[in-house]
């Protein structure tokens, strides 16, 4: 095999880098991010591209057109996780396109465009809340009230930069708009079962699905658990948990749409005392960015109305809203050619996942493929898998797509 086995091995690797062994957590800045760089950094310099962090931690490495003059093709994906993540979401398609690249060196090969490949710092938003930083920034939607946002220790993200040797006053230089990139392509896992019950290993991306999301807080009265009677309480977590199931029931009665609260904390948080402070999340996807935007409405007023009878008060931010990103149908193309070229049958199909392709089409024409997941296409999770196989077949159909594109 040419490339699976090996970039099943890097992903091992890559996996011990990580904040809580034996689980896989990776985030924006921290050590752990530093090393699976540095790792990184070695692929790409070994495969003969220039290589080194940026000014905000993205790992950028380029391969150079014989021409110092020829346009840019961009490719990767992110280097950070979730909690207790799996081992391929992102790092695949960093590792895929740098084992491309060391092909085309090992075989002399220059191609008619410089070719750079990208590790985004963070994809995922666990550490600081914003999402897509890495991605964002390139696309020239970095906002730098960002830099003054505190992780759960209080470093804001400002101090995180610098002290993993970044500029965060240069986050304008990343900026990719105008600098004559002409595609952005990213490989990355399906992280769901359609095309393992398909039988197929790739399959071209057509669109990705766009996504809202909402810090929400709920403030009540704390009291005495054994004597404020039912009646009289003014309970966040009961307020918060009607929130939450509205967000189910409203998702669930809307088709083409998916809702999601991952994330809450209680306070005070102690057995014997009434909650008077809930903070959670709301994450609500759709392809159809009007349904999506009526459902962020919708779920507005539901809260409203839920705090306003349960005699509590809410606060609902925006954190993240990106909308719906269509592919480029010149790109699909050619990815539907590389994949028939391998005897594939061509399957197209919409992600349900956010990728930082979603913020290229700001940049240049953009597109992605995707990769068959085993497990029933689990993702977010530690038993997320791929075959040696299927990343063979995936890097080499990514391989056809670099030596056929033209700019
Ligand atoms: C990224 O993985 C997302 O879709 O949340
Ligand atoms: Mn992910
Ligand atoms: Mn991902």
């Amino acid at each position: 095999m040419r490339f699976g086995t090996e970039l099943l091995r890097q992903s091992d690797v890559l996996a011990q880098f990580t904040e809580d062994a034996p689980r896989v957590t990776r985030t924006y800045l921290s050590n752990e991010h530093k090393q699976a760089g540095d790792f990184l950094l070695g692929l790409m310099r070994r495969a003969g591209m220039n290589a080194d962090f940026d000014a905000l931690g993205n790992i950028v490495g380029r391969y150079e057109a014989a021409d110092p003059n020829a346009p840019i093709v961009m490719t990767g994906s992110h280097q950070d996780s979730v909690r207790n993540a799996g081992k391929y979401d992102g790092l695949f398609g960093i590792i895929t396109a740098i084992a491309c690249v060391k092909d085309l060196h090992d075989r002399d090969i220059r191609l008619p465009y410089t070719l750079e490949v990208v590790g985004f710092g963070d994809e995922e938003g666990v550490r600081f809340g914003a999402t897509l930083i890495g991605s964002k920034a390139m696309a020239g939607k970095f906002d730098p009230a960002w830099l003054d946002k505190p992780d759960d220790n209080g470093v804001t993200m400002r101090q995180a930069i610098a002290a993993f040797g970044g500029d965060p006053d240069r986050w304008r230089d990343i900026d990719r708009r105008g600098k004559n990139v002409v595609a952005y392509v990213e490989s990355h896992i399906e992280q769901g079962p359609v095309l393992l019950n398909e039988g197929l290993p790739v399959g071209v991306v057509t669109a990705i699905a766009g996504a809202s999301r909402l810090n929400v807080r709920v403030t009540g009265l704390a009291g005495h658990a054994g004597t404020v009677p039912m009646g009289a309480r003014q309970d966040a977590l009961t307020a918060a948990s009607e929130m939450v199931l509205f967000v189910e029931r409203h998702c669930e009665t809307h088709a083409g749409l998916v809702g999601t609260v991952g994330k809450m904390s209680v306070l005070p948080g102690a057995v014997n005392v009434i909650p008077q402070d809930v903070a959670f999340t709301i994450d609500v996807r759709s392809g159809d960015d009007p349904l999506r935007r009526a459902a962020i409405a919708a779920i507005r007023a539901g809260c409203t109305e839920i705090a306003q009878r349960r005699r509590v008060h809410v606060d609902l931010a925006d954190l993240f809203t990106a909308d719906a990103a269509p592919c480029d149908p010149t790109l699909q193309e050619a990815f539907a050619q590389a994949i028939a070229a391998h005897g594939i049958p061509v399957r197209r199909l919409p992600s349900g996942a956010g990728h930082d392709a979603m913020e290229f089409p700001a940049v240049a024409p953009t597109a992605m493929l995707f990769v068959r997941c085993g497990n029933n296409g689990i993702s977010h999770h530690p038993d997320e898998t791929m075959t040696a196989e299927d990343a063979e077949t995936a890097t080499s159909v990514l391989l056809h797509f670099f030596e056929s594109y033209r700019p």
